[in-house]
């Protein structure tokens, strides 16, 4: 019984075959692009596949995203729905998206942007920006990776607001729920981080309409997915300034292309997807234990729901 591995790049799917061959003795370990014997796959452990790729395994048990996020797998058109998808997720992800949502809300607080530049200049400039708790931060997205995040800005002393659909409660966390919610929630919102899954819903919701709402010199971070950016309504509102400068990790297309203005923008910074990425090794010791799991029993804790996109 065989497991196929695709990470889009040979040297990683290489690195990852190895670490799983130890953790997973008791299955073949191979390259989803050369699969060997298809009847005998179980188990695709995939980032983004190409289309019809996983259609081609008539005995798959399930599909094992490597990502919180299962969006990458659902966009195949062929992809057979019945089978189960089980998530990568675990403490270490959760610190590391802490970290990012830390790092890039305080810096847009302290205006690192601005002084960056200054400093290219030569220029000696002081700015004093309001203390935390006179700065309203908005998490849109509430589920246990997100409210992680609510929790940390929180514990750095935040103005601290989250939006999801169901407007779960986080304590210290003021909480908006559904369409209803999101107006109230976006006139408070001075920085904006983004960590909804992508669904039909959640679809270029970070657009021109979204942008008014928000208090003039807005900052927005997108470490949910490329597909919630409508991208060019990004650069015409930071051309007029209407959304003060962008933190992007993700894209609507990866890598983002070597001409796309946002590389050199000057109100931008990019990251290349790594808000949430865990080393190979970690990764690799979830994976196993979620596939000995479902082995087991059937299910695993990491079992996604497809309707929520996660
Ligand atoms: C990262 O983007 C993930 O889905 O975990």
């Amino acid at each position: 019984m065989s497991i196929v591995v695709y990470l889009g790049d040979a040297e990683e799917t290489r690195d990852w075959i190895g670490l799983l061959s130890r953790l997973l003795p008791d299955h073949e370990i191979r390259d989803f692009d050369d699969p060997g014997d298809l009847s005998a796959v179980e188990y695709a452990v995939v980032w983004a596949p190409p289309q019809g790729g996983i259609a081609r395994f008539a005995h798959l048990k399930a599909i094992v995203s490597i990502g919180a996020g299962v969006d990458h797998v659902l966009r195949d058109p062929d992809l057979p729905r019945h089978l189960p998808i089980l998530r990568t997720t675990g403490p270490d992800m959760v610190q590391r998206l802490r970290e990012y949502v830390a790092l890039h809300v305080l810096a847009h607080h302290r205006a690192l942007m601005v002084t960056d530049a200054n400093q290219a200049r030569g220029e000696w400039r002081q700015i004093v920006t309001p203390v935390a708790g006179r700065r309203r931060v908005g998490i849109m997205g509430l589920g246990n990776i997100a409210s992680a995040c609510a929790r940390t800005l929180v514990g750095l002393g935040f103005d601290t607001a989250g939006w999801s659909r169901s407007g779960r409660a986080v304590e210290g966390v003021e909480v908006f729920a559904g369409a209803g919610g999101l107006a109230g929630f976006l006139a408070r919102t001075e920085i904006l981080v983004c960590l909804l899954p992508l669904t039909a819903e959640t679809r270029d919701i970070l657009d021109a309409r979204l942008f008014a709402q928000l208090p003039e010199g807005a900052r927005i971070i997108n470490a949910g997915r490329g597909g919630h950016l409508v991208e060019d309504d990004l650069l015409a509102a930071l051309g007029s300034g209407r959304i003060g400068g962008a933190t992007l990790d993700v894209f609507r297309t990866e890598p983002l292309p070597a001409d796309h203005p946002f590389w050199h923008h000057p109100k931008v910074r990019i990251t290349p997807h790594i808000a949430s990425m865990i080393d190979a090794e970690t990764g690799a010791s979830v994976i196993a234990a979620n596939i000995r799991a479902f082995e087991a029993t059937g299910t695993c804790e990491a079992m996604a729901d497809p309707a929520r996109g996660y």
